[in-house]
Order: structure tokens, then sequence, then C-alpha cells
């Protein structure tokens, strides 16, 4: 029984972790276009590495809860492919093993020049010089809006061989994720919803279990392994 799960910031939100869209969201207090994408680097790299020199302070300082552990524990007890659009490591530091990051991981570092990557715990500025080339253009690996996601030839042939498909804490608001519900629904998945409250996709699900991650999740995760 392939599963297919793909978790949103909704999974890291009571991990202290600010989410997009919610009231107080990141997008609420930073504009996409000023931090999220590759102008944006190109324009001002020392505001974009700032923000995200915050977030991933803010991760290394938060604790996975028990969703990132109830979902570490399906990941390896089950044949599922663990997707998510999140960027903090709460699922690996919960234990979870080989998680799908489709729009990539606050520590690691990319050379904007030659796009090597490497490891990258603690600050970057784009001063820092690539491991290969040398080239002061270190940017942190994350897709940016107008980026390709990662791993998408993965995801698909994931999403067409599953027989469940599970969208926990995320607001359906992003292509190409927002559109993963209908691909896996399309080949046969029964496909359920998480979330504290209806998305703009909730319709497409057939089952919806309503309340905060971190009780929602690992009740679903006992009803999976049984
Ligand atoms: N438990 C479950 N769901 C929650 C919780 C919680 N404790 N708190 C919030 N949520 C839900 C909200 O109801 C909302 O549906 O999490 C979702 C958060 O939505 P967004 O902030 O839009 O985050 P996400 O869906 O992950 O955004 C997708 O957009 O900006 C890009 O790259 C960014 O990966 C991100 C993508």
């Amino acid at each position: 029984m392939g599963i297919v799960v793909l978790t949103g910031a909704g999974l890291s939100a009571e991990s202290g972790l600010a989410t997009f869209r919610d009231g107080d969201g990141l997008w609420e207090r930073h504009a996409v276009e000023d931090v999220a994408t590759p102008a944006a680097f190109r324009r001002d790299p020392a505001l974009v590495h700032r923000f995200y020199n915050a977030r991933r302070r803010q991760a290394a300082g938060a604790q996975p809860n028990a969703a990132h552990a109830a979902l570490a524990r399906l990941s390896n007890r089950a044949d599922v492919t663990l997707i998510t659009q999140n960027v903090d490591d709460l699922l690996e530091r919960a234990g979870a093993r080989d998680v799908v990051h489709m729009h990539g991981a606050l520590n690691r570092a990319i050379c904007a020049a030659c796009g090597h990557g490497w490891p990258a715990s603690g600050d970057m500025a784009a001063s820092e010089p690539c491991p290969a080339c040398g080239t002061p253009a270190c940017r942190p690996d994350i897709v940016w809006f107008g980026e390709m996601p990662q791993h998408m030839d993965r995801i698909m042939q994931a999403l067409a061989d599953a027989t469940l498909f599970a969208a926990i804490g995320t607001s359906g608001q992003v292509y190409p994720a927002a559109g993963f519900v209908e691909i896996a629904s399309g080949c046969g998945a029964a496909c359920v919803e998480l979330n504290l409250d209806p998305q703009r996709t909730s319709p497409l699900f057939e089952r919806h279990i309503v309340g905060p991650a971190s009780q929602t999740v690992p009740a679903w995760v006992d009803e999976i392994l049984g």
C-alpha cells in the first residue's frame, strides 16, 4: 500500500515556526518579492541571507512535535514517500528517514555560480566562497518563487503508485504541491486532509481530519499502523 504524505508549514506550527499565510505568517511580515525570488537575491543578497539566517536559527532552536514523531514512526514502518514543502529539519530530527524536501532545506547551501551544494548549518553570507569553484556566490538551497521544485520525477512516480494520499498542514495555495491531490485521486488513491480548518483544496479530499497536527497526526498514524 503506497502511502504518499505531503506536509506544509502547519506541521511545524506547534514547534513554534511561523507558517506563511496564517494571521501572523511570514508573508504578512515580508514581501515575497523582497526575500524569496532569484531577482531579490540578485538585488539584495544580504537582505535575503538575513531572512533565511533568522529562519535557520529559529528552526535550530525548535523541537520536533508529536506530529513529526508520528510521521517518523510511519516512515520507518510502512511504504511511505514523505514529501515536505517545509525547509526545516524537524522530521529528520524526529527520526524520519529519506524526507523529500521539494522546496529545499535551510541547512544546505548552493553556489549561485556553479550549482554545487553543501551542508551549512550556520549563518550564510553571499561573500562565502563556493567550496567547488571558489566564487563568492553562496545562497540558501531553497526553491524560490519562479524556480522548479526539487525531486519532482520521484514525486510524480509516487503519486501515480499511491493508494493513500495525505496532505497535512498545508493551505493548498502553491503549485505544484497544491495539485498533488488531483493527481493521486486520478490514479485511484484515497485522499485525506489533516488541517486545522477547511482549505481551498478541501473539496478534493474525501476525508477530513480537523484539529492540530500534534493531536491528529499521531492518531492517524496509529490507525494506519493498526
Ligand atoms: N495543525 C494543522 N494545520 C495547521 C496548524 C496546526 N497546528 N497550524 C496551521 N495549520 C495549517 C493552516 O490551516 C494552513 O492550511 O497549515 C497551513 C499553513 O498554510 P501556509 O502558511 O500557506 O503554508 P504552506 O501550505 O506550507 O505553504 C506552501 O508556500 O510560500 C510558499 O514555499 C512556501 O512551502 C511554502 C508553500
